[in-house]
């Protein structure tokens, strides 16, 4: 028996109008997120990560930006095809984000609380004084301590871990289905990064919802979700759930992201950076876009671009020695660089 899928993207292309030409962010991505998953989408900055996630919220700017091609089903219904005002009442209500920093979501001259009271306010209609309580409720939920006092804290009076807290209430106000989360922690110190990434997973448990969680880190990866997405220059280029990734990655990129973790554990393996760049998305390579920088890479990946080889039923990877590429013999001139 098959379910609807909570979330479908299918073959999305996201495109940037740019001096240089068109700036092909999001090439062809397909992502899955079942009811109640969590999913993570990792890569190097500037993969793609946040446009797709932008791209699911409708809130990539058109221009420079472009949605050239695909489909992004939430429940069955394709978000390109709404109207504006059925995209805003979703946004907010059944898919809502949590962006990296809060500062530049929250706004300064309002209240924590009453940014939030206004969010309940638009989208279930509440009175002033319902509004206000529910907050303080959220605001208890989320772990902040003295609700009431900082309800009427303004922004910067609260410490990045709270701003932190304050937009996931929001976040949360309308019992998404999707939140997605796009670096929820990175600005935020280690103590404070677990405490909201604990606060995520035991939120979920309550509210059941599903979870885009976007992290530059594997570790928070192996912790939070059920399978993960390893995106490069805006394709996705291996996708599994999470022990198949760790144990045995099917595409040097991923081997490469797992190799460059500083780890003194995995017998005496090395931290070892992958060396060079992405490519430019204006002008990316003729083959693997990967190829430049693997080292283990052989004639057709300089030529033909790879396709999704099933490695598993549920791991793929875009490589032509998906699953065994470590047969070939790594190139010494880009095994033996370190930058
Ligand atoms: N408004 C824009 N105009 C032109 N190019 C853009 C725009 N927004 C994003 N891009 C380009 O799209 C590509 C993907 O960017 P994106 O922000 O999705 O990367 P990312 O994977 O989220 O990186 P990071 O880890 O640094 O957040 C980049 O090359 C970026 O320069
Ligand atoms: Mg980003």
């Amino acid at each position: 028996m098959t379910t609807t899928p909570l979330l479908q993207i299918e073959n999305l292309q996201v495109e940037f109008a740019t001096r240089g030409g068109a700036v092909h962010a999001v090439d062809g991505v397909n992502l899955t997120i079942e009811p109640g998953q969590t999913l993570g989408l990792v890569g190097e900055s500037g993969s793609g990560k946040s446009v797709t996630a932008r791209a699911i919220m409708r809130l990539v700017p058109t221009p420079p930006g472009r949605y050239a091609g695909g489909r992004i089903l939430f429940e069955g219904k394709d978000l390109l095809g709404l109207s504006d005002g059925e995209m805003q009442s979703l946004r907010g209500g059944q898919i809502s984000m949590v962006f990296q920093d809060p500062m530049t979501f929250l706004n300064p001259v309002f209240t924590a609380g009453e940014q939030v009271a206004e969010a309940i306010r638009a989208h279930q209609g509440a009175s002033k004084g319902e509004a206000r309580a529910k907050t303080i409720e959220l605001f208890r939920t989320v772990g902040i301590p003295n609700a009431e006092e900082r309800f009427s804290a303004y922004p910067h009076e609260l410490s990045g871990g709270l701003r932190q807290r304050v937009m996931i209430s929001m976040a949360l106000s309308s019992r998404p289905k999707l939140l997605i989360a796009d670096e929820p922690t990175t600005a935020l110190d280690v103590t404070i990064q677990a405490q909201i990434l604990d606060l995520l997973r035991h939120l979920q448990d309550e509210f059941g919802m599903s979870i885009l969680l976007i992290t530059h880190d594997l570790g928070v990866v192996a912790e939070m979700c059920d399978k993960v997405a390893v995106m490069y220059a805006g394709q996705i280029v291996e996708e599994a759930s999470i022990e198949p990734i760790f144990d045995a990655p099917a595409h040097p990129y991923t081997s490469g992201l797992l190799e460059a973790i500083p780890s003194t554990s995995n017998d005496g393996a090395q931290f070892r950076p992958i060396p060079g760049a992405p490519p430019d998305l204006a002008r990316l390579p003729q083959g693997c876009r990967f190829a430049p920088r693997c080292r283990y890479r052989q004639a057709i990946c300089q030529t033909t671009p790879p396709p999704r080889v099933a490695v598993s039923p549920a791991h793929s990877a875009r490589c032509h020695f998906a699953g065994d590429f470590k047969k070939n013999e790594p190139e010494p001139a880009i095994a033996g660089r370190t930058s």
